[in-house]
């Protein structure tokens, strides 16, 4: 985190997004490994600016009861000319800070261009990364909800916002869910004209925290069609048949300019974030150069 500055890594996922858009970045499809009955390993490679990365990255439930981390995982950085290792990083706080640069960057380009107050339902790691990208970009103050008042608590006064009910942080401009996705967060009685949702906590199959009749209400986006439509939010829209491929539109093509983004001032506007590996290769590649610029020191490992 202290190689990539939140603005940084805002500036450079959104240009990922746009070089993944023109062809210039490659990505193919994240592999899943499952691990029964603990969990998955996901293994996400990219390609771009001379540079390819593979994210391999866990997802174990029960780890908690033996006091290790749900989520672990290494990002490994390479020479794309001659395949040669540059950099290992930790996967954690590549996929916090990536993870929360693309809320900023989804609602710089498809939020109401007056919005600014942000609601965060989910106070834990990724909301707390999310707010603080939201708050770098310009947005606030906002209102943090969580059961854990704690943890809403804490990330509100570090930004100078407020802990507050569920009604009041759906009451805010821009809304970012980052809860488990283990139970619904957004009704359709919930949306508003104008409103903008950033859905970053269902990244996976059987997760989702806007209920099928909420979706299907907005204008759609997400980051990638087939990531999305299989383990995201659109998933169980997609599964009902009440939304198609036609509905969504990528990110990476509203910021090429290649397609409209919100239709107007009263739709509300559905960001679907499911993860890719071009943001982070965008933040690994800003780290390479933080390490080769000697604004960050790190350990140097012979293989
Ligand atoms: N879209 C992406 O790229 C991406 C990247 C990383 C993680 N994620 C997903 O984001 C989600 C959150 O991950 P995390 O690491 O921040 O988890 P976390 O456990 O640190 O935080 C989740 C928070 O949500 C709160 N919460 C639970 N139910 C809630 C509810 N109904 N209303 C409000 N808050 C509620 C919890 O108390 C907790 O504080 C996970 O599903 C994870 O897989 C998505």
């Amino acid at each position: 985190m202290q190689a990539v500055s939140l603005n940084v890594a805002i500036s450079r996922v959104r240009e990922g997004l746009l070089r993944f858009q023109k062809g210039e970045w490659a990505m193919p499809p994240k592999v899943y490994l499952e691990s029964p009955p603990f969990g998955d390993f996901r293994a996400m490679p990219a390609r771009g600016d001379g540079l390819a990365l593979l994210k391999w990255v866990t997802s174990f439930p029960g780890n908690p009861e033996r006091g290790l981390p749900v989520v672990t995982g290494i990002v490994c950085l390479s020479d794309a000319t001659t395949g040669q290792p540059l950099m290992l990083l930790d996967a954690r706080p590549v996929t916090a800070l990536r993870t929360g640069a693309v809320a900023a960057v989804a609602a710089q380009a498809l939020a109401l261009p007056d919005a600014c107050s942000v609601g965060i339902i989910g106070s834990g790691l990724h909301g707390s990364w999310t707010a603080r990208c939201m708050a770098a970009a310009g947005y606030g103050p906002g209102v943090c909800e969580d059961p854990r008042a704690e943890a809403a608590e804490a990330l509100a006064a570090e930004l100078g916002w407020r802990a507050g009910s569920h009604e009041e942080a759906i009451r805010c401009d821009v809304v970012c869910c980052v809860t488990p996705g283990a139970e619904i967060v957004i009704d359709a009685g919930d949306l508003r004209p104008g409103l903008h949702l950033n859905m970053l906590g269902a990244d996976g199959p059987g997760k989702s925290e806007a209920s099928v009749g909420a979706v299907a209400s907005c204008a759609l986006f997400c980051d990638e069609w087939t990531q999305a439509s299989h383990g995201g939010e659109l998933t169980g829209a997609v599964e009902a048949g009440v939304v198609t491929r036609d509905q969504v539109t990528e990110l990476g093509a509203v910021l090429a300019g290649d397609a409209p983004g919100r239709p107007g001032t009263e739709a509300v506007t559905l960001f679907d974030s499911t993860g890719l590996a071009i943001q982070d290769l965008a933040i690994a590649g800003a780290a390479l150069e933080a390490w080769r610029a000697g604004q960050v020191r790190g350990q140097t490992v012979r293989l």
